[in-house]
């Protein structure tokens, strides 16, 4: 088991997000059908309560900052179908087709 130090710089803004309007134009997440998907579980299955996804307009601060861990598609679909080390598992409450997009998702834009 590896422990995740967390520094969370809460400057991070993201342009125009967090408004809870959809009317907002998010640069990053501009694509595919799997990429407005992946937005879209990330935003309602409770991803952003605990993770900092700046694409996203997430803050949370229970999990590590993704746009710092800047993890692979196939270890977002790994941690998000088994969950562990304090993060639930969604295998259960997702789809196949929502884990693989979340995954694309955040492989995606995190970091930018
Ligand atoms: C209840 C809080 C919580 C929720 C909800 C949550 N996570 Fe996590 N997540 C965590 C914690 C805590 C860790 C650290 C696990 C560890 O260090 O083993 C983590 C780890 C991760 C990782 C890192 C995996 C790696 O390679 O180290 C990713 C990616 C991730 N979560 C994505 C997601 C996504 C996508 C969702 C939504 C489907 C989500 N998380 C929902 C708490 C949460």
């Amino acid at each position: 088991m590896r422990a995740v130090a967390l520094v969370v710089g809460m400057g991070v803004a993201a342009a125009g997000c967090g408004g809870g309007s959809t009317s907002s134009t998010t640069p990053t997440t501009a694509g595919s059908p799997q990429q407005a998907t992946g937005a879209h579980v990330f935003a309602t299955a409770g991803c952003s309560n605990c993770h900092t996804l700046a694409a996203a307009g997430a803050h949370g601060q229970v999990g590590p900052n993704l746009d710092q861990l800047r993890p692979s598609a196939a270890a977002v679909e790994q941690q998000v179908r088994n969950g562990g080390g304090g993060m639930p598992a969604f295998s259960g409450s997702l789809s196949s087709n929502e884990i693989t997009a979340v995954a694309a998702y955040v492989a995606h834009v995190a970091g930018q």
